[in-house]
This record gives C-alpha cells, sequence and structure tokens, in this order.
C-alpha cells in the first residue's frame, strides 16, 4: 500500500496489522467490560489531556494513533455496552451486531442510494419487511434507517406536517409556512425532550403545541383529550423514558383519527414490546397510528446509532424527505435517502440485519421478556425499602425514590462514585429519582443481586441510621 502523498510515509503496508491491533484492542476491551468501572475515574478523566493539544504538523506513525486511543481512550470510555449499566435507556451491543458491524465498517458503503450499494439497499428492503411483520404494523409501512428516535421522529413528523398541508390544499412546496393554515399537535405532558425539538425544528412553536393532563405514570388521560382542531397531529408514547409506560393507544387513537388527525406514537425503546408475548398487550392498537419511531440501539442491542422512522404513508414521508439532483440515479429497488433526512449514510441496515437474523422472531421476544424479568427481579429486591417504587409495570425501567429528595440524591451520586453500577436520576412529577434501565443482554440476575446489594448499602450511607432500643 502506497501513500505517495503522505510526507515521510510513502511506503506502508498496515491496513492488515492496523485491522489486527484494533480488532485486539477491542477484544480485551469486550472481555474486560464486566470488571470495568462502570463510569471512569479521575486518573483515566486526567489522562485525556493528552488529545488536547494542537493540530500535528506532521503525519503520526497509524500504530501509534491507534495505540493512543486504546491506552488513553479506552479507560475514558463509560462501560455503557457492559452488564452494569442502567443509565439512561442505553442498550448493550450483540457480539454478532457488533461482528456485522466491523464488517460494514470495512465496506464503507454509502446508502443513499441502491446504485452506491446493493447490499445496503437489499438488507434496508428485508428488514423493512421483517420488522413490520414483528411489530404487527401494516404491510405497507415505508422504514427509514436514521441515526435515531429523534431523528426517526423528526422524520414522522415532517411526513406528518406534509400529509395535512397536501389534505388541506396548501402548496407547502412552493409557499412552505408562510401564511399557512395551523396545525396544533396534541400530546400528554410527558413526551420524550426530542419532539419539541422536532417540532421546532419544523418551525412549530410553543402556541401550536398542547401538552395535556397524564397520571401518575405519566400516560396521557383519556379525558383530557379536547376537540381537536382541523390540521392536528396527536403524538403518544410507547415507553415513557422514566416509568416505561404505554399511551392507551386502542382507547385514544380511534377517537383522534376520527377527527381527521395524524398520530405518530414515539417508541424508542418500548415499540419492541409488540415483538414479546408478554409485553404485546401494551401495544394494542397501536398499529393504527400513521407513524412510529423506534431505536435498534436500544432494546434490541444494535450498537449505536441506529434507529428507525416507520411510516404508513409512503408518499407522505418520500415527499417530506425528498432531494432531487440530475446526478442521482434513481433507477434502483431501493434508495434510502428517500425515507430519512440524510443523503450520504453508513450502512446501518447490515447490523440491523444481523442482529434480527441471529434472533429471529424467539429471540428479539427472548430479550424483551429478559429485560422485563430482570426489572421484576430487581422491584422484588426493593419491595421492602427503603426505596419507594415509583412505576408499576415498567417495561424495562425500574424508577424509585427514597423518602427525602436530598437522600435520592445522594444515593443517586453515592452510587456512582462507587462505579460498580451506573444509573442516571431526573425529576419526575417534582420529585426526585433514580432511574434504571434494563436494556443490555449481557445483564444477568447475578448482576442484578449486585445492583440491589449497591442500592441497599447506597440507601444505607445516605440515611439516617434509625434509633436502636435501649
Ligand atoms: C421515549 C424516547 N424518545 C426519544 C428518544 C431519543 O432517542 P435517540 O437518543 O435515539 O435519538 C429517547 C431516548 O432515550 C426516548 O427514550
Amino acid at each position: 500500500m502506497t501513500f505517495s502523498w503522505l510526507p515521510g510515509q510513502s511506503e506502508l503496508n498496515l491496513q492488515q496489522d492496523l485491522l489486527d491491533a484494533a480488532a485486539f484492542a477491542a477484544k480485551h476491551y469486550a472481555a474486560t467490560l464486566d470488571a470495568r468501572a462502570v463510569f471512569p475515574g479521575q486518573t483515566a478523566l486526567t489522562a485525556l489531556a493528552v488529545f488536547d493539544e494542537p493540530i500535528p504538523e506532521d503525519p503520526c506513525d497509524p500504530s501509534i494513533v491507534l495505540e493512543t486511543l486504546a491506552t488513553h481512550g479506552g479507560p475514558a470510555t463509560t462501560a455503557s455496552s457492559g452488564p452494569n449499566y442502567y443509565g439512561f435507556v442505553t442498550g448493550g451491543s450483540l457480539p454478532i451486531a457488533l461482528a456485522a458491524r466491523w464488517l460494514g465498517d470495512a465496506w464503507d458503503q454509502n446508502s443513499a442510494l441502491g446504485r452506491m450499494s446493493p447490499i445496503a439497499a437489499q438488507l434496508e428492503q428485508t428488514v423493512e419487511h421483517w420488522v413490520t411483520d414483528l411489530l404487527g404494523l401494516p404491510k405497507e409501512t415505508l422504514m427509514g434507517l436514521v441515526s435515531g428516535s429523534s431523528i426517526a421522529g423528526l422524520s414522522a413528523l415532517a411526513a406528518a406536517r406534509s400529509h395535512l398541508y397536501a389534505k388541506a390544499q396548501w402548496p407547502f412546496a412552493e409557499k412552505g409556512l408562510q401564511g399557512a393554515p395551523p396545525i396544533h399537535i396534541y400530546g400528554p405532558d410527558s413526551l420524550h425532550g426530542s419532539i419539541d425539538k422536532a417540532l421546532s425544528l419544523l418551525g412549530f412553536g410553543a402556541n401550536q403545541m398542547h401538552w395535556l393532563a397524564t397520571d401518575s405514570e405519566g400516560r396521557l388521560l383519556p379525558s383530557a383529550l379536547p376537540t381537536l382542531a382541523p390540521n392536528a397531529i396527536v403524538i403518544l408514547q410507547a415507553g415513557q423514558v422514566c416509568t416505561g409506560a404505554f399511551d392507551d393507544f386502542a382507547s385514544i387513537i380511534p377517537i383522534v383519527k376520527a377527527q381527521g388527525a395524524w398520530v405518530h406514537i414515539d417508541g424508542a425503546f418500548g415499540l419492541w414490546a409488540a415483538a414479546c408475548d408478554r409485553t404485546r398487550h401494551l401495544m394494542a392498537g397501536a398499529g393504527q397510528a400513521d407513524s412510529w419511531s423506534v431505536d435498534a440501539h436500544k432494546t434490541l442491542n444494535v450498537p449505536y446509532d441506529c434507529g428507525l422512522v416507520l411510516c404508513r404513508h409512503p408518499s407522505a414521508l418520500k415527499s417530506a424527505l425528498t432531494a432531487s439532483g440530475s446526478y442521482l440515479d434513481q433507477s434502483s429497488i431501493r434508495n434510502g435517502m428517500e425515507m430519512t433526512p440524510e443523503m450520504s449514510r453508513r450502512a446501518r441496515s447490515v447490523e440491523l440485519w444481523a442482529a434480527l437474523k441471529f434472533l429471529g422472531r424467539s429471540g428479539v421476544a427472548g430479550l424483551i421478556g429478559h429485560f422485563c424479568t430482570l426489572a421484576a427481579q430487581l422491584r422484588e429486591h426493593l419491595r421492602d425499602g427503603p426505596y419507594t417504587l415509583i412505576n408499576e409495570g415498567g417495561f424495562n425501567q425500574v424508577l424509585v425514590a427514597l423518602d427525602e429528595d436530598a437522600q435520592t440524591n445522594a444515593a443517586l451520586q453515592c452510587l456512582q462514585d462507587a462505579g460498580r453500577v451506573w444509573m442516571s436520576g431526573a425529576t419526575w412529577q417534582g420529585r426526585a429519582v433514580i432511574r434504571i434501565s434494563i436494556s443490555n443482554w449481557q445483564t444477568t440476575d447475578a448482576h442484578i443481586d449486585l445492583l440491589a446489594a449497591e442500592m441497599q448499602r447506597a440507601a444505607r450511607a445516605v440515611q439516617p441510621t434509625p434509633p436502636t432500643s435501649p
């Protein structure tokens, strides 16, 4: 391999060596995940200063580049792909999905057009059928592969806007938003922050957003639904980010569809509930929506980043996301860029296909069931206090608090500082809470026992010891 244009390094034959070295470092990392501090310690964080340098003037030996990453980068990662990480809603990485990703990275395909990558296009097509089938969505559903649910939600809401303006005979392509009939958006007041962001990117302001009253789990109260404005989008959720709760789709969707609204379901981690017998009831009626967003990098344990927008109105999704150019040959079986905001995209279909091919229908169900079983097990551990269990069912989410906010926050800090497990906090309906999200294929009963023990230890450390009887 020659790098004749690279000063001082005209003859290098390193590709094989570099990939071997990267694989070696990666395998070591993966093998030691369970034993790692879940959040990097101060020494590792201080060592990050090595990256704080001006742009090098001259090339560097690539093996040194890699070694610098492995030596100083690896220790400063969070072990978020490991079994002791319960933060946010962070999926692990199935070995086959990671391996397929490596191969796909070597292929380095651009999946904008089928002509650019027939294999990426074929796998997208296959996965679209599989996911639609697994989730019980309508056959005509079109899928776009994006970075995550934020962009999936943005894409779906752009499709909704396109659809509603076409219905209102507003020439959006020519006139845009200037003077357009208003669109009103409704949803539970517990929606994920990415929805507000998507709506504001699409030109909607707070005056058009109507966030409605919810119950203690963050589910929209059907009684809070007003009569909808003529051009309406209703956003519901499958898996509230703190409580894991699902809206009552079967009751709400028929009412709002009868008023001509577009229904979007944000199911970043919860939409997969439809693929498991044990949790399918949570998704009853969800198939009647118009669009859905879901992540593969959460519940399905595909490596970051991988999100799916699903839409039952192919022309609405395509018209919202269309881009043209005389050099863009549109003649292939599938052009992924027509269903996504991006043009150039890495081939996310590779690892997504690999995960689904490996798991099959029963494996996906098994993975979801495993998370629910572990969540139930943790609840059992915590049932006798001192934590209060805040949410009921929760799918894979367990939400707890101590009596006082200050104690809850201190216990969380104590858990995070100890570095054996990691979870994040939040404020839920005015109360400080600890969120535990069980989303990693590697987490076992024994990890949950450790988690519960760590939580009890943290609670004891921050709560006053009850007086002993004389
Ligand atoms: C309910 C919900 N919606 C949307 C998102 C945003 O997803 P992403 O971070 O993949 O863009 C999340 C992330 O946790 C989520 O839980």
